[in-house]
């Protein structure tokens, strides 16, 4: 079933938007963030009607909704959402995927992770594709400001929040062109394999923390 979701994602996006790579883009940045917002509503529900609460988990989760937020605010200043046809298939789709987590990640939150991890390998191989495909034209075009600012300029105390994997140094990319800019939503996507991967262990209820959460953790005590 999970890989049944993921192939239709990929089978209307592909055939859709096969030579249309920026709208392409805006609907899976719409789309593959909405487990996000699933898992975050059915926390909150746990939380609320006192089952368990697990408030690194709904941090991580939302820094990696506002991380696709960005990726999707990126591919809005490319134009990606100028047709309203476009917008209207995202939307449609997000709704649909929006309650469809809800109820995998409420009976079996290992394989709603599961279906995100597949879904970001997805959305890694095709910026990496893209990438390879579009090399010099990107290199060309100027960054967007807003990726500008998330990247380089902003806070980026939610940019590293997502990113379990990073263990050592945080990650600080160059965002100095549309290639730089497309290099970092790919690595970006690879980050969030990363850590679906992590919310899948056996004893990830008890182990899983923030980045800040386990730096604090690891700091020595002065
Ligand atoms: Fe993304
Ligand atoms: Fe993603």
């Amino acid at each position: 079933m999970i890989r049944l979701l993921v192939g239709v994602l990929v089978f209307v996006i592909n055939t859709v938007y096969r030579d249309r790579p920026i709208p392409r883009f805006y609907v899976l940045e719409t789309v593959a963030r909405v487990p996000y917002f699933s898992y975050l509503s059915v926390l909150h529900f746990s939380e609320t009607l006192g089952l368990w609460r697990k408030s690194d988990w709904l941090k991580v989760h939302f820094a990696e909704s506002w991380n696709e937020l960005h990726h999707l605010l990126i591919m809005e200043e490319l134009g990606g959402d100028k047709m309203w046809i476009d917008r209207f298939l995202a939307r449609s789709v997000a709704l649909l995927y929006y309650w469809i987590v809800i109820i995998l990640y409420v009976i079996h939150p290992k394989a709603a992770y599961n279906f995100m991890e597949l879904v970001e390998g997805h959305a890694y191989d095709s910026y990496n594709k893209y990438l390879t495909e579009n090399a010099d034209e990107l290199k060309a075009q100027p960054a967007p400001q807003i990726a500008i600012q998330y990247y380089r300029d902003g806070d980026l105390y939610m940019f590293d929040e997502f990113q379990t994997g990073q263990k050592l140094e945080p990650r600080r990319p160059s965002v100095n062109n549309l290639y730089d800019v497309f290099v970092n939503i790919r690595d970006d996507e690879q980050e969030h394999v990363k850590t679906m991967f992590a919310c899948q262990q056996t004893n990830a209820q008890l182990t899983f923390k923030s980045p800040h959460s386990q730096a604090q953790l690891e700091a020595p005590i002065s």
